[in-house]
């Protein structure tokens, strides 16, 4: 990788940050495009958070991706926000023109972009949505937009039942439903479902063997979108293909998000087959 006078720094801010694929993948995606971009991780505390955007704009970083913890609280030192990022209070792309700081969330449309490329449209489809976390947020404004049905299944009921309440206000009444996780409620819900998408964090690593659903639950006909990715294959996912269900880890995920953040950016289409083989590189070494 060239690094000029002229090459525009993009970056990450998380905390932990080592962890993350995302300078692997978009400096891929760079190289491949032959851009003058660098992507670096940047370990930004949460308490630092708001000296840490001062200093996109003092020097000049073109653009950053924003993770955990940082998603919610980032929006606060903003001078705009998408409407999307607004409806779910969560930024992962922050954009800088001349010192004017945009937030994004490329999450919604990174699944959706990621399953539809998988399985064709999804508009109208049946949903179930395991978990009422930041991500199953993202992913059920982004499935409510286009006219999905929606049953949200969270541990803790009240969580399932608030975003239920926001998207039904947002996009009308009954579209939407809250359940709690027990086996009776998800058997009637997933048997009627054509997609059920986990977006709790149950059976990733290191807890391999954990899944969110009993196996007697899936079904031939069923699509399922672990937003898991680590393991490569989780439990979820090969008890699903098992049962005859056509299912996928978070990957594809994690690549669209990124690939749409890239675009903001650089305004050029992402190389995204180029981004996939990076990760699975460092996935399966
Ligand atoms: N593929 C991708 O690109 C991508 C993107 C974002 C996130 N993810 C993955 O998605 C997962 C969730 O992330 P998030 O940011 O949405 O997290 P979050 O905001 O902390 O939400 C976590 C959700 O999981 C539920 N949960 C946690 N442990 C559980 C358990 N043992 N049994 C049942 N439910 C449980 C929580 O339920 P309660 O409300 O009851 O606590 C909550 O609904 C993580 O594994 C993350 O790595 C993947």
């Amino acid at each position: 990788m060239n690094v000029l006078g002229s090459t525009k720094i993009l970056g990450v801010f998380g905390h932990p940050v080592s962890h993350s694929l995302s300078p692997v993948m978009h400096n891929a995606a760079i190289e491949a495009l032959n851009i003058d971009f660098i992507y670096v991780p940047f370990h930004v505390l949460p308490d630092d958070l708001g000296r840490a955007v001062d200093g996109v704009r003092a020097l000049s970083v073109a653009g950053v991706n924003v993770t955990i913890p940082h998603k919610e609280r980032v929006i606060e030192h903003l001078d705009e926000i998408s409407e999307e990022a607004l409806r779910i209070r969560s930024v992962n792309t922050i954009i800088n023109t001349g010192g004017w700081l945009r937030g994004e969330s490329t999450d919604g449309r990174g699944f959706l972009r990621s399953a539809e490329a998988e399985w064709g449209k999804l508009g109208g489809a049946s949903v179930v949505v395991l978990g009422a976390g930041g991500s199953a947020k993202a992913i059920s404004f982004a499935l409510a937009e286009i006219g999905c049905k929606l049953v949200i299944a969270n541990r803790t009921r009240e969580r399932a039942e608030e975003l239920a309440g926001s998207l039904n206000s947002l996009f009308g009444n009954g579209k939407v439903s809250a359940v709690g996780l027990d086996l009776d409620t998800l058997s009637d819900e997933i048997r009627r479902a054509d997609l059920l998408v986990n977006t709790t964090s149950v059976g990733m690593h290191p807890d391999v063997d954990g899944i969110p659903v009993s196996t007697e639950l899936l079904h031939p006909g069923l699509l399922v979108y672990d937003l898991v990715y680590n393991p490569a294959v989780t439990r979820l996912v090969s008890e699903a293909r098992s049962r005859g269900a056509k299912a996928v880890t978070g990957l594809g995920m994690l690549i669209y998000q990124g690939a749409l953040s890239l675009e903001l950016w650089t305004g050029q289409p992402a190389p995204i087959e180029v981004m996939r083989k990076a990760i699975e590189k460092v996935i399966k070494s």
